[in-house]
């Protein structure tokens, strides 16, 4: 088993880059077909989602823009529980239909945050897509509606996802170690 170090913890591989496309690229298909002369904004939630925004997008063929908002709620392995948005969003979104573009939902706090924030600009519609869904982690009435796959509730890194900030650049995903 392939395992990587992160700064003081152990991680073994998870998920592959192989199987992460072939997940992304059903995603895109769905949203090809679902949203097509919808013209949607996606809003990148940076900066875990960089990599799965790159590789979804380059897959989605209908006619769209992209944007990006910087959010922060993890601190080392634990979700900090509140949010602190970094860096907010240039474009208007007022009668857009919205796509949020995230890479993990574990309690759906930050997700639940951001829709918020969106729903009082006025879109047409807000939607999600996020490349990871903890089931067992969510304590938010929130539902995605583009999943690209379900992981149990366990800490992972790699494909832009960080412990510490770190990690982000490995392409593949990987699971902690029990200890
Ligand atoms: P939530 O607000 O608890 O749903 O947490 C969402 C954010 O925490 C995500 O956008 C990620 O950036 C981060 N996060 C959640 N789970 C993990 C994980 O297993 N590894 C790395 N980051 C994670
Ligand atoms: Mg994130």
């Amino acid at each position: 088993m392939e395992s990587v170090q992160v700064k003081d913890k152990s991680f073994d591989l998870f998920i592959s880059e192989e199987v992460i496309i072939d997940k992304i690229e059903a995603l895109a298909r769905h949203i090809n077909e679902d949203l097509a002369n919808t013209q949607p904004l996606f809003v990148c939630v940076l900066n875990g989602a960089f990599m799965f925004a790159s590789d979804l997008m380059k897959r989605v063929k209908i006619p769209c823009e992209i944007s990006f908002i910087r959010l922060k709620s993890y601190q080392g392995t634990c979700s900090e529980g509140k949010v602190r948005e970094i860096n907010g969003l240039a474009e208007s979104v007022e009668d857009r239909n919205v796509v949020i573009v995230e890479d993990i939902i574990d309690t759906g706090v930050t997700i639940k945050y951001l829709i918020e924030k969106l729903k009082r600009l006025n879109p047409a519609s807000v939607k999600i897509a996020t490349l990871f869904l903890k089931p067992d982690a969510l304590k938010t009435d929130v539902t995605p509606n583009y999943v690209a796959m379900e992981i149990p509730n366990d800490f992972i890194v790699g494909y832009g996802l960080d412990y510490d900030g770190f990690g982000r650049n490995l392409r593949n995903i990987y699971k902690i170690k029990s200890c």
